[in-house]
């Protein structure tokens, strides 16, 4: 059954390895001659949407923020994301036109579905969920209902379900940009980019070996570590860095790579783990200087870089796919480095401590 581990020692390990089947289940799915195929009143809601608000907590809110990134380059709408349980309470002016998405793997998060309450109650604004399980809560509450196609999400720490929500963010954007001529939204291949992120995630998912090496290098006695990056990478750095924390307690921050000396660089010491991804050309050379900022003072920097940016020295070198398309590639590494972390450092993967794998209270 899709929910048996297997031979596998941990869930969490088994949904990593599953990430390429999803991303081609997700394009044989959504996806017809190269166009997205969704319900024809969810895209015309879209499409007239003048702002979009996308709404969800943990790993969900961080694919929120990839997602505010795709809807504004590819559909050219203003996009907001918002932490669920801030966002409840919070007093927003929400304009005519607005829509909003709620992104959650289970379903049941009680602090997305408060926002949700008020988006349908009190702002009367169309909504809708992407989900990986059909019948919950706020796929039957919102006005539409898309589903992830991730297949159940056992480990507590999601990761499957990440990457499912940015490949359907990434559909959905496009289908709502090329009815608003949008070149960049014209101009992408999907199944050519869907099929080069598959074979890419792949590449890194049979690198485990690599990974496993670099986090018993730095990983193993540490107190603190911390990702860093710039724009999608800086999202990805999020994402990476709550994987770390939630399952190895190592207690982890994903910063913005330029806003580091801005304060935060105060942190680092000899020997801390600084782990810079790097995908994007416009932000490249920027975030090499902050590694070397770090590294000048101690730092054990370790480097996630695509093909094509890489450089003598570097240590991680991922496949490269569009740059819209490379958290998909560069999360896993990620994710990995957070399993192998945990395993060392002797917790269980599947079941870290104080979580449960749906936050079913506010
Ligand atoms: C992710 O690894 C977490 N365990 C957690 O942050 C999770 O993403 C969050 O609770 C939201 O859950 P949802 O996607 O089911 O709404």
């Amino acid at each position: 059954a899709a929910a048996d581990k297997g031979a596998y020692p941990y869930y969490m390990l088994k949904e990593i390895d599953e990430q390429p089947a999803v991303m081609r289940r997700i394009q044989g799915k959504y996806l017809d001659n190269n166009e997205p195929k969704f319900d024809a009143k969810l895209i015309k809601q879209l499409t007239d949407a003048t702002k979009l608000y996308i709404v969800g907590a943990g790993t969900s809110y961080h694919a929120g923020l990839v997602g505010k990134k795709l809807f504004e380059k590819l559909a050219k709408t203003p996009t907001e994301v918002v932490v669920a349980s801030e966002f409840a309470y919070d007093d927003p002016i929400i304009e005519d036109g607005a829509m909003f998405i709620f992104l959650s793997q289970s379903g049941e998060t009680a602090d997305s579905r408060q926002v949700l309450v008020r988006a349908t109650n009190e702002w009367k604004v169309p909504t809708l969920t992407i989900t990986n399980v059909d019948n919950s809560t706020l796929a039957r509450e919102a006005d539409n209902a898309v589903t992830l196609e991730a297949g159940p999400e056992i480990a507590v720490a999601s990761t499957k379900a990440y990457t499912a929500q940015i490949a359907v963010e990434v559909l959905l954007a496009t289908a709502v940009g090329r009815i608003k001529d949008i070149t960049a939204a014209k101009e992408i291949d999907l199944n050519e980019q869907f099929s080069q992120t598959a074979n890419a995630m792949q590449v890194v998912v049979d690198e485990k070996d690599q990974i496993q090496k670099i986090a018993e290098d730095n990983l193993a006695k540490t107190r603190n570590a911390f990702y860093i990056g710039r724009g999608l990478d800086y999202n990805v750095a999020l994402e990476a860095s709550l994987k770390l924390k939630e399952i190895s307690y190592i207690q982890a921050e994903g910063f913005a790579a330029g806003e580091l000396k801005h304060g935060t660089i105060a942190l680092i010491e000899k020997g801390t783990p600084v782990i810079g991804i790097i995908t994007q050309a416009a932000t490249a050379d920027n975030t090499r200087s902050n590694l070397q900022e770090v590294l000048s003072r101690g730092a054990n920097v370790i480097n996630i870089v695509r093909e094509g940016l890489a450089k003598d020295g570097d240590q991680i070198i991922i496949p490269s796919v569009d740059e819209i398309m490379m958290p998909l590639v560069s999360v896993v590494v990620g994710q990995l480095m957070a399993y192998y972390a945990t395993l060392l450092r002797g917790y269980n993967v599947d079941q870290p401590r104080n979580l449960a794998k749906s936050v079913t209270v506010e």
